[in-house]
């Protein structure tokens, strides 16, 4: 074989290698080319070695050196291929899973803040504007600070207007969040106390229009040396003039509460008939929001204060009644379906 030849036969290779377009080519020549019962490189080599056995003794190290480079050139050539190939597959699969960024997203509608909880914040801001503090409890509740502590023994019957959900004998999910206003009396003992408390409570109600089994409560709580029915009366309307606007009136009706000694309820005009009587007001021409009066003496010293020097004020409130009230909500379930067609309408009023 002349050398010539063999040059021949090594570029061939080298070219087939450089014509690989994908790994399974490359591998495909390296199979039939490279490998031990490959043709080509075998056979080129095949013919150095027999020129090798042939040569003078100084062209065979010459002709040594030659088939080292010839294997070095091939596998060099090789390897490089090896590595762009491998990189165009990766581009290639990078492609693939490119993600398109120009595609129209998915579109979420929105809807708007809940008007439950518009109502609530709004109802935080204008007390905490008057320098009031906001509390939290428990909404698994024991019978103490739920009933007891709040002038309603066992066996009360003002305990059948709230009656709840039970865990054991002595605990419940609370009714009301007045056992916030307990619990912080106890900390506290003969301090003046100017608080709120808003949260979820809970009562055996069937739900319909106007009543859920759950709803939200701001319950509010001002204790302090003189505190009279003047300082309650005043904030009351105070409060409700900034829900529900100077236009309306409002009545205070007597009541009872346990807890409370006066008390009374608080009627807001109908803002259907203005006072008339209409279907909406049951023909009264106002709708009851809340209850209030000056905190019952035994609360007072059940809870750790000093009724002889101590008086105070509080009432609570459903929020719901307040939202369904200011914004003509028909069904008081409309605040927990969470449906944007309910929620959108107030988009507009909540941008204002
Ligand atoms: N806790 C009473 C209720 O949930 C509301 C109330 C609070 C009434 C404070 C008077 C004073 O029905």
């Amino acid at each position: 074989m002349e050398l010539a030849e063999i040059e021949a036969l090594v570029s061939k290779i080298k070219q087939d290698i450089e014509c690989c377009e994908c790994l399974k080519d490359l591998v495909d020549v390296k199979n039939e080319q490279l490998g031990k019962k490959s043709t080509f490189f075998s056979v080129a080599l095949e013919g150095l070695n027999q020129m090798i056995r042939t040569a003078p003794i100084e062209e065979k190290k010459k002709l040594g050196a030659l088939i080292n480079k010839f294997k070095t050139d091939v596998l060099d050539c090789y390897n490089k291929k090896e590595i762009v190939l491998k990189e165009k597959l990766e581009l290639e699969k990078l492609k693939e899973e490119e993600i398109d960024i120009s595609l129209p997203g998915n579109d979420y509608s929105a809807g708007s803040k809940n008007p439950l909880f518009v109502i609530r914040d709004e109802i935080i801001k204008f007390f905490t504007s008057l320098g009031y503090d906001v509390y939290a409890g428990p909404e698994v509740e024991n019978d103490h600070y739920n009933f007891e502590l709040l002038n309603t023994p066992k066996d009360h019957p003002a305990r059948d207007m709230q009656d709840s959900f039970y865990i054991d004998e002595r605990t419940l999910l609370r009714t009301h969040t007045s056992p916030v206003q307990a619990r912080t009396m106890l900390k506290n003992p003969n301090t003046p106390i100017k608080m709120i408390a808003p949260g979820k409570t809970y009562r055996r109600d069937d739900d319909d229009l106007t009543h859920s089994h759950q709803f939200m409560q701001i319950e509010c709580l001002v204790v302090d040396e003189g505190i009279n029915l003047a300082h309650l009366k005043s904030t009351l309307e105070k409060f409700m003039h900034h829900i529900f606007g100077m236009k309306r009136t409002i009545k205070f009706v007597p009541s009872y509460f346990p807890f409370t000694e006066p008390s009374f309820e608080v009627n807001v005009s109908c803002a259907n008939c203005h006072g008339k009587g209409c279907n909406m007001c049951k023909g009264t021409g106002y709708i009851e929001v809340l209850g209030a009066g000056m905190v019952h003496p035994n609360v007072l010293r059940m809870c750790g204060y000093d009724d002889t020097r101590f008086s105070g004020f509080a009432f609570g409130v459903g929020v719901e009644r307040l939202a369904m009230l200011r914004y003509g909500i028909d069904d008081i379930r409309r605040f927990y379906q969470n449906d944007v067609r309910f929620l959108k309408q107030f988009k507009e009023e909540f941008r204002k």
